[in-house]
């Protein structure tokens, strides 16, 4: 059975791109099936570093195709930006290579100047998001309301009309709350150009996976976000506005679960969040200055996309466990464990006491989970640079032990664990 799901176990930025760019060495086909250019995946290959936003990661494959399913929000004037900053570093991107989805619905300037007005008029209360215009377009998605890449392939003037008029909407909006407004024209006119380049890439995503799928090739499916950035699943409202789960896999394609053998959950050595939200394991001082580092490096924690400072702490496994049931991980992966070398001891949070109540899930309601404190394990750390470790037995004792502890509380085997950003600063079991 072909497919496997990779799935961020956190709150993002788990190093899903870089894993991505692993597994598509023995695969056919990529397929992105969530979110949009709010995504930002890191690939580190040979000295060059690559941050990928709407294409998959397994674009550095010369062999692999790209798909961008039916689950995603797709900005068409990012995407052409995209695309020509890959083929200037003599990438072939070509519609034999990146297929898009026709389903897939279109971020318009006005679903980006929604986002920010939302944003600017919940004050203290906004969730933080990329202001990529992403739940905007997701809710005119709900909505009924929304443009699909399809409609690309409509008559030129037909979508500028349709263009226009989800422009005028959003100046309504965006006029009562006395903010400057777009130009519809101009808005127009990129779209159009946007549209020229991408027409022959469009297609129905879910029939060619499926023939790819019968004929037995092996498809990755990329998520971007995280579980705990899933709008059911998530520690809502402080999510994203797709489905990053493994669900969301199956519908963000089209495809159907007879064909998922795995379910590879991605999750940091320790907890990096980005934006609003709980975060019962976050720190400040020392130790988190550490796990973010300086910004002087391109792995230190700061966004991808945004460039803000993650929020960072120990390893939550309270959250993992939960991910765990969310989505089914056959294994899990434990990234960035080079940065934990150094630190001392280190601590899981096996468990959160609430009022006095010990809980071994995270509770519904962000008001209880903002007084959760985290019951932590404590381990023994190791000092020694594993970075140049390939093989378990290679890895301080310590360390194995770290894996396998999470491994144990958590209920899935961890087979695989990275030990720096570069695609061969793998360590498999
Ligand atoms: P994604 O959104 O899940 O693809 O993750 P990001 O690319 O946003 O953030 C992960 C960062 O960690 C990137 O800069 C990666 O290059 C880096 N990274 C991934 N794995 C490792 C690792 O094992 N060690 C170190 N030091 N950096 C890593
Ligand atoms: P990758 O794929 C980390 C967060 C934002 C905000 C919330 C809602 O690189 O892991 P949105 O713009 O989606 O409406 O923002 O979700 N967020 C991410 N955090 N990594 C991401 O993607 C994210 N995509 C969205 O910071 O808290
Ligand atoms: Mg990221």
């Amino acid at each position: 059975m072909p497919i496997t799901i990779l799935i961020g176990a956190q709150w993002g930025d788990e190093g899903k791109g870089r894993v991505v760019d692993w597994l598509a060495s023995s695969a056919d086909i990529v397929a992105r099936y969530a979110g949009g250019d709010n995504a930002g995946h890191t690939v580190a290959l040979n000295g060059s570093v690559y941050k990928l936003h709407q294409v998959p990661s397994g674009v550095l494959h010369s062999d692999v195709v790209s798909v961008m399913g039916n689950g995603m929000v797709v900005n068409p004037v990012n995407l052409v930006r995209e695309i020509e900053s890959l083929r200037d570093i003599g990438m072939d991107i070509t519609p034999e290579r990146l297929v898009i989805s026709s389903r897939a619905h279109i971020i318009t300037p006005a679903h980006i100047a929604l986002d920010r007005a939302r944003e600017s008029a919940l004050g203290d209360a906004k969730i933080g998001t990329t202001l990529r215009g992403i739940g905007p377009a997701y809710l005119d998605k709900t909505g009924r309301a929304g443009i699909r890449t399809g409609d690309m392939l409509l008559d030129v003037e037909e979508y500028a009309e349709r263009l226009i008029a989800a422009v005028d909407a959003a100046n309504e909006t965006l006029r009562r709350q006395g903010l400057d407004t777009l130009d519809p024209q101009y808005a127009a006119e990129s779209y159009l150009d946007a549209a020229a380049v991408l027409r022959p890439f469009i297609r129905d995503t879910s029939v060619y996976l499926h023939a790819a799928l019968t004929a037995g090739k092996q498809v990755v499916c990329e998520g971007a976000q995280g579980t705990l950035l899933d709008i059911d699943h998530g520690s809502y409202p402080f999510v994203t506005s797709s489905s990053p789960t493994a669900g969301g896999a199956l519908t963000g394609l089209g495809v159907g679960p007879l064909f998922v053998e795995n379910v590879l959950g991605v999750a940091k050595a320790f907890s990096t969040r980005v934006g609003g939200g709980p975060m019962p394991t976050e720190l400040d001082g020392e130790i988190a200055t550490r796990l973010r580092g300086s910004g002087a490096n391109f792995w230190d924690e700061f966004g991808t996309t945004t460039g803000r400072p993650r929020r960072c702490g120990w390893l939550d496994v309270v959250m993992l466990r939960y991910a765990v049931s969310v989505n089914g991980f056959s294994e899990m992966m434990l990234t960035k464990m080079d940065i934990l070398s150094g630190l001392g001891d280190l601590k899981l949070a096996v468990a959160y006491e609430i009022d006095g109540v010990r809980h071994d899930y995270p509770p519904v309601t962000n008001e209880l989970l903002q007084r959760a404190q985290p019951i932590y394990e404590s381990l023994p750390g190791w000092q020694e640079d594993i970075s140049g470790c390939r093989t378990f037995s290679q890895l301080p004792a310590a360390a194995r032990d770290y894996i396998d502890r999470v491994a144990q509380l958590c209920a899935v085997p961890v087979n695989s664990v990275s030990v720096g950003p570069e695609r061969d600063q793998l360590v498999l079991r």
